[in-house]
């Protein structure tokens, strides 16, 4: 008995000393972050004064406020802040919210972005001047929500973002986004994808349609024409030697139009 409260004692010593380590940890995270980047109102400079407890300053919010705690979300947005994208981050064990928005920073979104804020699930870097492509990292972390809209970013959304399961929100808006939306974020409002100059397919329209940018992506091969042009004969045959099946079967219906569509479609293809 007395040899476990002895140890529960210790555990709690242990657990208490590794809290305040963590602790460190942040003041390291948010001194580093304070001098990575360029604050021309100086309102990091005046509000983070690392002999208070950090969760008093501008932008830092804690698990439980008022108490030198662990703190959970780091909201920087419409500071006036410019630079590169902060350092130091990885220090921040516990944070799973960072907004950067409405600030001028720029340069690329970090290709090692998961492993700087690995446990993220709330990202906002909108309105900035972020630029380069989105890194495929983002798909490894646990985001529920991502908005990067209104940057410079390029390239291709990648496919892999049908692999964040949890995303509720996504926002990639005014960009210079191009190619084939992966067909998981067809669910995104139209508005969300807007303002990207090459980007296509569903919610927006179709690549090909009035989209010259995006016509690489449609070309359609040849053994797809020949593969839909062999579907159209065979489709005519039997619909002409079994006209009852067309007729009477409800459930062949999809699969008439799909041939239908698809015949026609290479028509159009062809022509
Ligand atoms: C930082 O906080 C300490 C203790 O509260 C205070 O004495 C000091 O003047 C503050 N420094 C600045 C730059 O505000
Ligand atoms: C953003 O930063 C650029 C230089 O990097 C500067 O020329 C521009 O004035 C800044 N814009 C704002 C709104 O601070
Ligand atoms: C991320 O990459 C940059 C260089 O691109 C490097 O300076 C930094 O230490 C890396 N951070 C982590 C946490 O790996």
């Amino acid at each position: 008995m007395v040899g476990g409260i002895k140890f529960l004692l210790w555990f709690l010593l242990l657990s208490s000393s590794s809290f305040c380590f963590g602790s460190e940890l942040d003041v390291t995270c948010l001194k580093t972050l304070q001098k990575s980047v360029i604050d021309p109102r100086g309102i990091l400079k005046s509000s983070w004064n690392f002999s208070r407890f950090i969760c008093g300053f501008t932008g830092v919010e804690c698990w439980q406020p008022d108490e030198d705690d662990r703190f959970l979300s780091l909201s920087l947005s419409n500071l006036g802040l410019q630079g590169q994208f902060p350092q130091g981050l990885e220090y921040c064990t516990s944070l799973v919210s960072l907004d950067l928005s409405n600030n001028n920073f720029s340069g690329p979104i970090p290709l090692n972005i998961t492993r700087q804020v690995t446990y993220l699930t709330f990202l906002d870097l909108s309105y900035n001047r972020f630029s380069g492509e989105i890194p495929i990292g983002i798909c490894n972390m646990d985001l529920n929500v991502l908005n990067i809209q209104h940057n410079q970013l390029s390239g291709q959304i990648p496919r892999q973002f049908g692999e964040i399961l949890r995303l509720t929100s996504l926002n990639v808006a005014d960009n210079q986004l191009s190619g084939l939306i992966p067909s998981f974020l067809s669910k995104f409002p139209a508005s969300n994808f807007a303002g990207n100059q090459g980007l296509c397919g569903p919610p927006l329209d179709d690549c090909g349609n009035a989209n010259k940018a995006c016509l690489g992506s449609r070309r359609i091969n040849d053994e797809f024409i020949i593969g839909s042009a062999a579907g159209f004969v065979v489709g005519f045959v039997v619909a002409f030697y079994f006209p009852h099946m067309f007729i009477f079967s409800q459930r062949l219906h999809p699969y008439v139009y799909r041939i239908f569509f698809i015949s026609w479609s290479a028509g159009a293809g062809l022509l």
